[in-house]
């Protein structure tokens, strides 16, 4: 590591091969019809953006983002992969929009009129690619199936619109043997079938999030949108074992940036809520709940130093935490791994979100962009 020019004191590590090997696991998994498209939203799940795209462009159909800005990002590095946007739009945005090729979720009829409305009135040399969001039960976006002919029909009657897509999302996939998941994919697939989309090739029907790419094959359909799978993650423990070879790819680090002894008794950081109970030596991490380390860690989680676990102690500050290394050596400059493996010992990013008694995807998504992303 001590060839890389570190500019931050704590940085994010992204083993890019292992990202990549993510992504050919999934691939060869799904087999050869469903397209591919990787979520990079909110940071590529806090991997960093643009990198990610850039590293992953190869081996993905499609980049899916939230929203404008996302895509504008990636097409502003050069990323020429189909976007996404799977979020709402409104009507300021279709010229940016149509500007930078991006395809866009419709979820009701009121917003397809508007989409070709507005694309009217700019005169767009291009219909505007847009994919029909159902409902068929998550009850955040998308259109009910009983409303969603209507929108169909108006947006195959109209020059200024073009529909490429049509999917839904997965409430409960993550809970094995929800009931719900099946009366999901009825709706769902019902509703393709008896409008004959699914022999439809001018028009991609896609629905699996990772834990349904991972268990539920039927729902692969035309194309797959995996996030937290691709990222080395799974949101349950039934992982197939053709899907064992993924791993996380993301690591927290940070250089030791002070060192000092204390006495027994005395306390550390704010509150005091660590008090040694023998003379220690305490080191300070610099970074802290302002770039996404959650003070909910404090006096509960652990870093690695060469190889061995060593007590957060205190409360974590916004840019810094302290770590008791006891009677042990530790020197300013040391890398300390803070999420991720070092020397056999490892600190995965669930025990994080256990602790923060939260889903993985939250933390992943808290590492702001004050950290470095390091593709190695
Ligand atoms: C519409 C949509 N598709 C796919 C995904 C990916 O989900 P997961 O990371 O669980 O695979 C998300 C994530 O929130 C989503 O909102």
């Amino acid at each position: 590591m001590d060839n890389v020019p570190y500019a931050h004191p704590a940085w994010i590590e992204i083993d890019t091969a292992q990202l990549r090997k993510n992504l050919q696991i999934i691939r060869q998994y799904i087999g050869k019809h469903p397209k591919l498209l990787l979520p990079v939203k909110a940071n590529a799940y806090g991997h960093g953006l643009v990198p990610t795209a850039q590293h992953t462009a190869d081996l993905v159909d499609y980049f899916g983002v939230s929203c404008l800005q996302e895509g504008a990002i990636l097409r502003e590095a050069g990323i020429v992969n189909p976007i996404l946007v799977m979020g709402a739009i409104h009507a300021e945005q279709v010229h940016a929009l149509a500007q930078y090729n991006l395809e866009v979720t419709i979820s009701s009829l009121y917003k397809a009129k508007l989409l070709a409305e507005k694309s009217e009135q700019i005169h767009l040399s291009a219909p505007i690619k847009v994919h029909l969001e159902i409902d068929s039960g998550m009850n955040r976006t998308g259109m009910r199936v009983s409303t969603a002919p209507a929108v169909i029909e108006y947006i195959r009657n109209n020059s200024c619109i073009e529909l490429v897509g049509i999917y839904s999302h997965f409430a409960t996939a993550a809970t094995p043997d929800d009931p719900f998941f099946n009366e999901q994919s009825e709706t769902f697939l019902q509703f393709l079938q008896h409008h004959n989309l699914t022999d439809d090739s001018s028009v991609l029907c896609h629905f699996a999030n990772s834990a349904a790419v991972a268990c539920h094959p039927e729902t692969h359909l035309d194309m797959v949108r995996p996030g937290l799978l691709s990222y080395g993650y799974y949101p349950r423990n039934d992982l197939p074992s053709d899907l064992h070879g993924i791993q996380p790819c993301f690591a927290v680090k940070a250089r030791v940036s002070y060192f000092k002894t204390i006495m027994v008794g005395h306390g550390v950081s704010y509150n005091h809520s660590y008090k040694a109970k023998k003379q220690s030596r305490i080191l300070t991490i610099p970074l802290g709940y302002g770039d996404g380390y959650r003070r909910a860690l404090s006096n509960k989680s652990t870093v690695i130093l060469k190889g061995k676990h060593y007590p957060v102690v205190g409360d974590v500050c916004m840019d810094q935490f302290m770590v008791d290394i006891g009677d042990d050596s530790g020197y300013v400059g040391d890398v300390v791994t803070i999420i991720g493996e070092d020397n056999g010992a490892s600190i995965t990013m669930e025990q994080i979100s256990d602790t923060c008694d939260t889903i993985p995807y939250e933390i992943l998504c808290g590492f702001n962009d004050r950290l470095p992303r390091i593709f190695t």
